[in-house]
C-alpha cells in the first residue's frame, strides 16, 4: 500500500476535520501518500483531488464543517456513477480508499469496492447516529449538545410566558438526536419515528403536568416523527395551549466539535489507516463498548440500528 485516497461525503458532521487530520497524520507517519477528493463523491467523479500532508491538516482539529467540502451526489446511486468512481480511483493508482460519511456514502463505497476491488474503510460521521454496528458516530455528540444549548434557552422563555414549545430536531428518519437531547433537556414529551404516538395522549399528558403546576413545557420532536406544524396546531386547538414552534435545522450540523466528537474522530481516523495496512477489504471503524473495532461495511449501512427503548422509557418516566 503506497497511495490512499480520502473523502468526506454526504451531510457534513462536526469532527470530520479531526478525522481527516488523524487519517493524514497516521498515513504520512507510515510513509503513505494521501490524496483528498474534494466535494465528496462529486469531486471523485470529476477527478478533483489534492495531495495532503501533515502540515496542511494542522489546525483542523477544532473546526466544524469539512476542509475537503462535501456534497450529496445523486449519481452515486447509479451503476454508471459507481463505475466512474471506481475508474477514477484505479486510474490514479489508489491502493486504499477511506470514506468519512454516513449510510448513503457507505452504500456507494460498497459498490465501488465491488467494481474495483480497491480496499475501502468507512469512518462513520453523521449527526444522526443512524449507523448500525457502532455505538455512536462522529458529530452526534456535538449535534446533541448544540440542540441542548438551544433548548435550554427556549426553556427560559417558555417558563416566563407559560408556553409550550415544540422543538424540531434533525435525525432524518431516526430519533436518536431527539431521544438524547429530549432526555438531557427534561422534555415533557419526545416524539420519535420509532415510537408511535397519539396526539390526544400528548395533549392529555401536558394538561396533566399543567394541573400539577407546571404551566410550560418543551416537546422535542424528531423531523422524521411527522409534521411539526400539525403537532403545534393540535396542541393549540385540542389542548388550548399557547404554542410556539422552533425548528433547529442546520445549526445542528455546524460548530466546533465537542471533545467527545474529536476524540472519536482521532481514534477512528488512526484506526482506518491501520485497518487498510492490516489488509482489511471493506470495513467500518466502529465504537463498541469503548473500543474501536472493525465492522463489515455492508452490515453497517444495510442493517437498521436498534432504537434504545429503555432510554426512551426513562426519559418519559423522568419528565412526568
Ligand atoms: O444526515 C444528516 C442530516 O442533517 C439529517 O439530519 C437531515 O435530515 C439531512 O441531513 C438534511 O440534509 P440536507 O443538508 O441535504 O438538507
Amino acid at each position: 500500500m503506497k497511495l490512499i485516497a480520502v473523502a468526506t461525503t454526504g451531510g457534513d458532521a462536526p469532527g470530520m476535520n479531526a478525522a481527516l487530520r488523524a487519517v493524514v497524520k497516521t498515513a504520512t507517519s507510515k510513509g503513505l501518500k494521501v490524496i483528498g477528493f474534494e466535494r465528496g463523491y462529486a469531486g471523485l467523479l470529476a477527478n478533483d483531488f489534492i495531495f495532503l500532508d501533515d502540515i496542511m491538516v494542522d489546525g483542523l482539529m477544532h473546526l466544524g464543517g469539512t476542509y475537503l467540502k462535501s456534497s450529496r451526489a445523486e449519481a452515486m446511486k447509479t451503476e454508471d456513477g459507481i463505475s466512474r468512481a471506481a475508474d477514477v480511483l484505479e486510474g490514479n493508482g489508489v491502493d486504499g480508499f477511506i470514506v468519512i460519511g454516513g449510510n448513503g456514502s457507505f452504500r456507494a463505497a460498497c459498490g465501488i469496492h465491488e467494481a474495483s476491488g480497491i480496499p475501502i474503510v468507512g469512518i462513520p460521521a453523521s449527526i444522526d447516529n443512524d449507523i448500525a454496528g457502532t455505538d455512536t458516530t462522529i458529530g452526534f455528540d456535538t449535534a446533541v449538545n448544540t440542540a441542548l444549548e438551544a433548548i435550554d434557552k427556549i426553556r427560559d422563555t417558555a417558563t416566563s410566558h407559560e408556553r409550550i414549545f415544540v422543538v424540531e430536531v434533525m435525525g432524518r428518519n431516526r430519533g436518536f438526536i431527539a431521544l438524547e437531547v429530549g432526555l438531557a433537556a427534561g422534555a415533557e414529551a419526545i416524539l420519535v419515528p420509532e415510537v408511535k404516538y397519539d396526539i390526544e395522549e400528548v395533549c392529555e399528558r401536558l394538561k396533566e403536568i399543567g394541573r400539577r403546576g407546571r404551566r410550560s413545557g418543551v416537546v422535542v420532536m424528531s423531523e422524521g416523527a411527522g409534521d411539526c406544524m400539525q403537532v403545534k396546531k393540535a396542541l393549540e386547538e385540542r389542548a388550548g395551549f399557547e404554542v410556539r414552534l422552533t425548528r433547529l435545522g442546520h445549526i445542528q450540523r455546524g460548530g466546533r466539535p465537542t471533545a467527545r466528537s474529536r476524540l472519536l474522530a482521532c481514534e477512528m481516523g488512526a484506526a482506518s489507516v491501520e485497518f487498510l495496512l492490516e489488509g482489511r477489504e471493506r470495513d467500518m471503524t466502529a465504537l463498541q463498548a469503548g473500543r474501536i473495532v472493525p465492522v463489515n461495511l455492508e452490515y453497517a449501512c444495510m442493517v437498521e440500528k436498534p432504537f434504545d427503548r429503555r432510554l426512551y422509557e426513562l426519559a418519559i418516566a423522568l419528565s412526568a
